[in-house]
């Protein structure tokens, strides 16, 4: 090892690169650094096995109109353990989501995005922006009736947009309507646009998280502190403490990623026709509150809200919360602000769950229609008609 080390140092002068790695590795993380500053690492775990597990359905999935549904059905019931690689691909892009969303509020409540780490949450929103479009694009390949039709709801809403809709659309899916060209479109985004994307922003991301270290809980306006200080004010080693602490994270996630693909394996429908729309068509989860938000306000401003959105999360750092302060305590009005957009999104995305479905709560069914309002539905045995309503 020491002769290797050796033959490459004569050669590329290594001895400055290794110091400071070592100083990075001993670099001290602030004192109130907890599990929660572990999600972060969960969310490299996942990504990475994404990668691995997205390469391997890439060897037996064809991404045309003719044969995408017969080789996911190929993959899901032939490929040995194509069942297990897809059930976790699926489920990590589920999991992903929630960590990433876990994480931005971590950081959002601990202040982490202050000065002078604001590009560091840029490039997050970024990330977020990545992981999201890989959801978007993800939905179709199966190529089943969910999945197409689902595409064919979600890409028409852009399309009213005056001017720049129809042609966003088009560019979109390669045509007036979903088809060949969209799969092949949205194929080449998933699986080498995003990923591309994906890597450069993370790692420009983690450059930045060690280069800068994690944010102490110290004013903006007070001089960062050095390791010697973060030392004294109880700080831990990056290494061991913080990457045991990071690993036992990751094993957790881990472990929670197989048990999902093992119990709930991912299932498959019927082929996607585009002759027949299927009832009650939804996107994933995570698009449910910007799809229930478009029942309620006029398409042209229901779609530019989550643009909107997204630059709200841009200008975070630079417009809307600049006050030295940290302490979430000490900055109620964004903290509040934060709360109750996150509940209204909440709320939408409950709301469109439920709609065009029935529930029964203490006894009594209710049926949710479109705009998630639920109306009671009157029994058979009552005297009125089932799927009345009072
Ligand atoms: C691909 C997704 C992401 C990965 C792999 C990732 C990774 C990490 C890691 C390892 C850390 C340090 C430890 C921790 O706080 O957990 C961190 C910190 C940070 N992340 Fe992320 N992150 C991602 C997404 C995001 C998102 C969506 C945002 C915000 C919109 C964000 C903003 C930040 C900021 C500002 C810090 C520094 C916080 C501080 O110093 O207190 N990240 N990230």
């Amino acid at each position: 090892m020491q002769r290797l080390w050796e033959w490459f140092d004569e050669r590329l002068h290594l001895a400055p690169v290794r110091r400071a790695l070592l100083d990075n590795l001993h670099k001290p993380v602030p004192g109130h650094v907890n599990w929660l500053f572990t999600m972060g690492a969960a969310l490299i775990l996942l990504l990475s096995v994404q990668l691995l597990t997205g390469v391997l359905l890439m060897v037996y999935y064809k991404p045309t109109g003719r044969e995408a549904f017969a080789s996911i059905e190929s993959i899901m019931y032939e490929v040995p353990l194509g069942w297990l690689i897809r059930s976790a691909h699926n489920w990590g892009s589920h999991l992903i989501v929630i960590l990433a969303l876990l994480h931005m509020f971590r950081v959002f409540f601990y202040g982490g995005f202050k000065k002078p780490r604001e590009l560091t949450w840029i490039v997050g929103v970024m990330l977020l922006a990545v992981i999201l479009g890989f959801g978007f694009t993800g939905y179709l390949l199966p190529w089943d009736q969910v999945a197409y039709w689902g595409t064919v709801v979600a890409t028409e809403a852009p399309a009213s947009l005056p001017v720049l809709g129809p042609i966003t659309r088009e560019f979109m899916i390669g045509g007036n309507e979903v088809a060949d060209a969209t799969l092949g479109r949205f194929y080449v985004v998933h699986v080498f646009l995003l990923p591309l994307l994906l890597l450069s922003l993370m790692g420009l991301h983690l450059l930045l998280i060690r280069y800068q270290g994690i944010s102490s809980m110290r004013r903006t306006d007070e001089p960062e502190p050095t390791p010697a200080q973060l030392r004294v004010d109880g700080g831990e080693p990056f290494f061991p403490n913080h990457v045991l602490r990071d690993s036992a994270t990751m094993y957790v996630i881990f472990g929670v990623l197989v048990s999902l693909a093992l119990l709930y394996p991912a299932h498959i429908g019927s082929p996607a026709d585009p002759l027949n729309t299927p009832a009650g068509i939804k996107p994933e989860w995570y698009f449910l509150p910007a799809y229930q938000l478009l029942k309620y306000v006029p398409e042209v401003v229901g779609v530019n809200m989550p643009p909107l959105l997204v630059l709200v999360l841009v200008l975070l750092p630079l417009v809307i919360d600049t006050s030295p302060e940290r302490h979430p305590g000490r900055r109620p009005r964004v903290v509040a602000g934060w709360l109750i957009v996150s509940a209204v999104i909440g709320l939408l995305g409950v709301l469109g769950h439920l709609s065009e479905t029935s529930s029964t709560f203490f006894g009594t069914t209710y049926h949710f229609d479109v705009q998630g309002v639920p109306h009671r539905v009157v029994d058979v045995a009552e005297g009125g008609e089932e799927g009345g309503e009072d």
